[in-house]
């Protein structure tokens, strides 16, 4: 069998001390970084979730001000959980964290998950969210793995294994678990997060000042823009949409949206999705 550089348990010791010295000498405030309080861990990384971190940071601190406890959270409507939330998008992010809020303090006496498994099975909590919490809160050890991660690790191991595909994911998952520092899995997984964002970035890889640089494969075979490698390209297709705004006697009309898909209870104009992008006049006189 072929043994690859990740396969080394030096190469592993070796990665996670530089990363961990590396942590520590960086400045990058965060508000929820250092708390412990697994609520606002939830909530910092529900945000995260598809949000840059200078974008959710403001929300993040009117959601602890708005909704300091889990019971608070669960107490609101789901209106005002929405007015809040509004410009982050994904807004199912903000009606999982409402149902998971109410479970949390009708089913189990407002006492937030203490185990893996248990913080894993919250509406909208995946793997990534429910090993961030679980390091974060608990200092249980389970690395964290998202597209940050992955990157990190497929160019120092120089792996170009498709991270997306099944076989990826397991490997990959493996290999993180692997390198992350059971003594301090929460200081470990803050600092590969840091690292992916701040130093091993997509675009502009800070090789040159890098404190991996003398172990990192991929920057000794040149291959460091190259990697990680993904396999499936999501498919693009295009969308029409026409927002027909309607006024009378200094009111607009406006439809909630009940179906079962995105942006479902949020309020809209009157939509036409449209075969082309059409002329205005021809959409009203056509569609109307
Ligand atoms: N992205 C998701 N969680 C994060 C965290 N705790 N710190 C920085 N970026 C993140």
């Amino acid at each position: 069998m072929k043994l690859s550089l990740s396969d080394h348990p030096d190469e592993r010791m070796y990665f996670r001390q530089h990363l961990l010295e590396w942590a520590q000498g960086i400045s990058r405030p965060m508000p929820w970084k250092g708390e412990r309080d697994p609520y606002k861990i939830w909530l910092s990384e529900v945000i995260l979730q598809q949000t840059r971190v200078e974008q959710g940071m403001p929300y993040y601190l009117r959601f602890v001000a708005q909704y300091p406890t889990v019971a608070a959270l669960a107490a609101s409507s789901e209106d005002a959980l929405f007015k809040l939330w509004e410009g982050l998008g994904y807004y199912s992010r903000a009606r999982n964290l409402h149902a998971a809020a109410k479970y949390i303090h009708f089913e189990l006496n407002g006492q937030f998950p203490d185990t893996y498994s248990g913080i894993r099975a919250l509406k909208g909590v995946g793997d990534y969210t429910a090993a961030a919490i679980a390091s974060f809160a608990f200092n249980l050890p389970h690395a964290v793995l998202d597209g940050n991660v992955y990157r990190v690790l497929a160019r120092y191991f120089c792996l170009d294994t498709p991270s997306d595909g099944v076989a990826g994911k397991k490997m990959f998952a493996g290999l993180a678990q692997s390198v992350l520092d059971p003594e301090a899995p929460g200081r470990y997984n803050q600092a590969i997060m840091d690292f992916g964002a701040l130093q091993c970035t997509p675009g502009q890889p800070n090789c040159g000042v890098c404190p991996l640089r003398a172990r990192c494969a991929a920057l000794a075979q040149g291959r460091v823009r190259d990697l990680p490698v993904r396999a499936r390209k999501p498919e693009k297709r295009e969308r029409y949409f026409v927002y027909v705004v309607m006024e009378a006697e200094g009111s607009l009309l406006m439809r909630k949206r009940m179906g079962k898909d995105i942006w479902r209870n949020l309020y809209e104009f009157p939509l036409l999705e449209m075969e082309f992008l059409p002329e205005r006049e021809t959409t009203l006189r056509n569609r109307i």
